[in-house]
């Protein structure tokens, strides 16, 4: 069954938490919970004082995406405040395999991201230590975009290469599209638009889980 996980910026940011305790009433398995410093994407989301709420009103999972140039000056701060998993980008300006030890140390899952443009084997050096490959399907820094076809291939390759760990897609995935996905390996579908802006949420992650 893929794990579902709402991104919170398709949610009401002035009603965070109606949205996401809805989102855990209608069966969602994890919160997707992006964060942006306006550097590496052109946008600026959330801070841990979100998360450290979000902590304390959901019993969901917290998966933090950090769109950061430098996710190093955050990175305890989120883990602190409690993201169950840490996801970096292996585009950032960091010390990517140094950082993803630092969130395994701390029990919490690891995860490495790459953009659509980003070719797989910037990622290949991180398997490792990354249990969690999150395959950006749109350009990140905004909700409500297509989802870009080409990525699934980076999925196939993942498993063809026998990557067991969780792969996330993050960005345009609907319905329509998330079969295509779930064939070729992926176990975390991250949703913002299609599930927030769904007429019955709880219905729509119920054709989800039965994908
Ligand atoms: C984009 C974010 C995604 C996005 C997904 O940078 O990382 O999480 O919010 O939203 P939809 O499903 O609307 O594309
Ligand atoms: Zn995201």
């Amino acid at each position: 069954m893929i794990k579902i996980a709402p991104s919170i910026l398709a949610a009401d940011p002035l009603n965070l938490e109606r949205d996401v305790i809805a989102a855990e009433k209608a069966g969602c398995d994890w919160i997707h919970v992006d964060i942006m410093d306006a550097h590496f994407v052109p946008n600026l989301a959330y801070s841990p004082d979100v998360v450290r709420r979000l902590r304390e009103v959901t019993s969901l999972p917290l998966d933090v995406h950090l769109m950061m140039d430098h996710p190093e000056t955050l990175a305890e701060t989120f883990l602190d405040a409690g993201a169950d998993s840490l996801t970096i980008h292996a585009e950032a300006d960091t010390d990517i395999k140094t950082l993803l030890k630092e969130i395994r140390a701390r029990g919490r899952l690891a995860g490495v991201a790459i953009r659509p443009h980003t070719p797989l084997k910037t990622a290949l050096p991180y398997l490792e230590d990354a249990k969690l490959v999150l395959v950006m399907t749109v350009e990140p820094g905004f909700g409500g975009q297509k989802l870009d076809e080409h990525v699934i291939g980076k999925i196939r390759t993942l498993r063809d290469l026998g990557y067991k760990g969780q792969i996330e897609a993050d960005g345009g995935i609907t319905e329509h599209n998330l079969p295509m996905l779930a064939e070729n390996g992926l176990t975390v579908a991250v949703m913002g638009t299609a599930l927030f802006h769904a007429e019955d949420m709880e219905a729509c992650v119920r054709r989800l889980h039965d994908v």
